[in-house]
């Protein structure tokens, strides 16, 4: 058994609350040694990685990691958020009572950890002194090396954070036990896997994968279910899954700040790391806040509205990230970076890494090469033409490495918020961008984003479906109170941000991209900003209003006219068809307020109206 009373005094982890809940966990999961884990163990960390074999050299001071090959992805199914309240069930949350979950979660955690070790991971998902600190501060317990260097990257690892707490006993208790693997009938009737935030006791527990978006507890578990569900408890804030950037227009001084919601593996780190597209000069500069989570909150003393991004790094989707779609994304895991490569091919000889779309043809000289499975490319069956990384193959990095952060990425105050956008992967009906300036039918736009879902999660890729605001996997109360939060919490601000559902995946018949998206979406997105400004009018349509093609700023773009056309359209006929959908996916929401449903008769009318 572990010394744990030992462990804790020679890393000087003091707090009380955060010791007993050590000692609870240690002695469940069986752990053999306990060990207290602050961001300078990095080094050491990797080298024993590297001796054991867990991690492989990718070149100077990069990694390379592979992942249980039927563990690669977020399971929706078996997320599951607890309390001790049947009311807190909605349609997206699978809520299960506390008393069931926590009981069940021990039974597998039980002695799941013996003869390894139970690292002590104390971080905060804030940059320190934000006004939302309080809810911030969480310890993972975690009995996986790997997982414990992609914390160090994606949150704030130190011992202070929890030392130091105004409330000693406010921390998220997140325990992370990976289980044997091999052994958990994953996707079977008797899946042993379990993901659970018990929610009102702010807990979290999970079971089963050490595959990031179900292992980085800090991440997805607590910076959004955990904080999702504390903001709304605590009237205070929302969080949410979105990118934040700012645009500057050098000629003019103005900032702009816009954040928004896309579902995963749907282009949030590919906008936000976006360098102004070359055609336009140096006129604009784009900085990077964040790319998958964003906390909103309105400041008391000034009523602005304000977002700020918990997460410390990046965990972005490597297919087809290339110098030309993304040369932000590819600096920032250069050598020395100490990222972190998960599910690629690589090459063992040469220390080299590939993935479908970082060059347009695979290696020449397969001699080495290896797929994200291990296996080795020249030993492929004739005509075997799978994938050499897995589609949702992924790098971790952190925030400093990112070539366009902005310099005040880690200001405690957060910037103040002029646009939130939605959207997703629709391959019709959507046009390029459609703003819209009421709250109601702002908010009503998010809770209606449908688009292709993708694989980021398991077994959905494709499938069309509702995914509110981009939070369906992450929802954590009832929608009807989701709606209601926002339109409170937005509704403080006093002056209203503009909302746009955006789309860069229309297809043609021939199901090719109609808009060239990566660092051309800047274009709209600078249209967005000139009708905020009243720079520019657009067109008002019955779902908002739409550039006309004379204020697109078109400079150096490729793009045919009809397909131009296609994506400034409103397509009447089968927007009156998805008002229908909309009639059937919003009555699942129990209590949505009054407002929602009449900003959805609105359109409604409208479309009617226009047709
Ligand atoms: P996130 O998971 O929402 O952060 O999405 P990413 O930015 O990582 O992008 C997910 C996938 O979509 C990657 O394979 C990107 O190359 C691709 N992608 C991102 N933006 C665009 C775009 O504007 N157009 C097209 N066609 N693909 C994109
Ligand atoms: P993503 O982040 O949105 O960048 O894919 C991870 C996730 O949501 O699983
Ligand atoms: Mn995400
Ligand atoms: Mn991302």
């Amino acid at each position: 058994m572990a010394d744990v009373e030992a462990a804790l005094d020679q890393a000087g982890l003091t707090n009380p609350h955060v010791r007993e809940y050590v000692r609870y966990w240690a002695d469940l999961t069986g752990a053999e040694r306990v060990e207290v884990i602050s961001a300078s163990d990095d080094a050491r960390l990797a080298q024993e990685a590297l001796d054991a074999g867990e991690l492989l050299p990718a070149g100077e001071g990069l990694y390379y990691s592979r992942s249980y090959h039927k563990d690669t992805a977020r399971s929706e199914e078996r997320t599951i958020v607890a309390t001790s309240n049947p009311e807190d069930a909605g349609a997206y949350n699978n809520w299960r009572p506390s008393s069931e979950m926590k009981p069940l979660l021990e039974s597998k955690m039980r002695g799941a950890s013996a003869g390894k070790t139970m690292y002590v991971v104390p971080y905060l998902m804030a940059p320190p002194g934000s006004p939302l600190e309080a809810y911030a501060a969480g310890v993972e317990l975690t009995d996986s090396r790997t997982v414990v260097m992609h914390m160090i990257r994606m949150a704030r690892v130190g011992i202070d954070y929890i030392n130091d707490l105004a409330d000693p006993n406010s921390f998220v208790r997140a325990v992370h036990v990976t289980g044997d693997l091999e052994n958990l009938g994953h996707g079977t009737a008797d899946d042993a896997r379990y993901f659970v935030t018990v929610a009102d006791e702010r807990t979290i527990l999970h079971f089963g994968s050490s595959y990031g978006g179900n292992a980085l507890l800090g991440k997805i578990a607590h910076g959004l279910r955990q904080a999702a569900y504390d903001g709304w408890a605590s009237g205070a804030f929302l969080s949410e899954q979105f990118m934040l950037l700012g645009i500057t227009d050098k000629e003019t001084g103005k900032k702009y700040h816009i954040c928004g919601g896309f579902p995963s593996a749907s282009g949030k780190t590919n906008l936000a790391m976006t360098l102004a597209p070359d055609a336009l000069g140096d006129r604009y500069y784009v900085d990077f806040y964040g790319d998958d989570i964003a906390w909103l909150w309105v400041d008391e003393n000034d009523g602005k509205l304000y977002g700020m991004n918990p997460e410390f790094g990046v965990f972005g989707v490597a297919k087809d990230t290339n110098e030309a779609t993304n040369p932000g994304a590819l600096h920032s895991v250069d050598a020395g970076s100490g990222a972190i490569f998960t599910n690629i091919a690589y090459n063992p000889k040469t220390q080299e890494v590939w993935w479908e779309g970082k060059t347009p043809n695979p290696p020449e000289d397969v001699t080495g090469w290896e797929d994200w499975k291990g296996e080795l490319i020249s030993e492929r069956a004739e005509g075997d033409d799978s994938p050499w990384a897995h589609p949702n193959s992924r790098f971790t990095t952190t925030l400093s490495n990112v070539p366009n952060v902005a310099p005040d990425f880690n200001s405690p105050q957060g910037v103040p918020i002029d646009a939130i956008i939605f959207g997703g992967r629709t391959r019709d009906r959507e046009p390029l961008i459609r703003a819209i300036t009421d709250l109601a039918e702002g908010v009503y736009d998010g809770l209606t984003l449908g688009a292709e879902a993708t694989f980021a999660a398991e077994g959905v890729d494709g499938q069309l479906r509702y995914d509110p605001m981009s939070m369906r996997p992450f929802m954590s109360y009832p929608e009807g109170s989701y709606a209601a939060h926002w339109l409170k919490i937005i509704g403080q601000a006093k002056e209203l941000p503009l909302f746009a559902h955006v789309n860069w995946f229309q297809r043609g018949d021939d199901g090719r991209f109609l808009w060239p998206g990566y660092r051309e979406n800047l274009r709209p997105l600078l249209w967005l900003m000139q009708l905020k400004a009243g720079e520019v009018s657009g067109r008002q349509t019955p779902v908002g209003i739409i550039p006309t093609k004379e204020e697109l700023n078109l400079e150096g773009l490729d793009i045919s006219p009809e397909d131009l056309d296609t994506i400034l359209t409103i397509d009447n006929a089968r927007w009156q068809q998805e008002i229908e959908h909309r009639d059937v996916h919003l009555s699942a929401f129990h209590g949505l307020p009054e407002e929602i449903w009449e900003a959805h008769r609105r359109v409604k009318a409208d479309l009617e109206a226009d047709a």
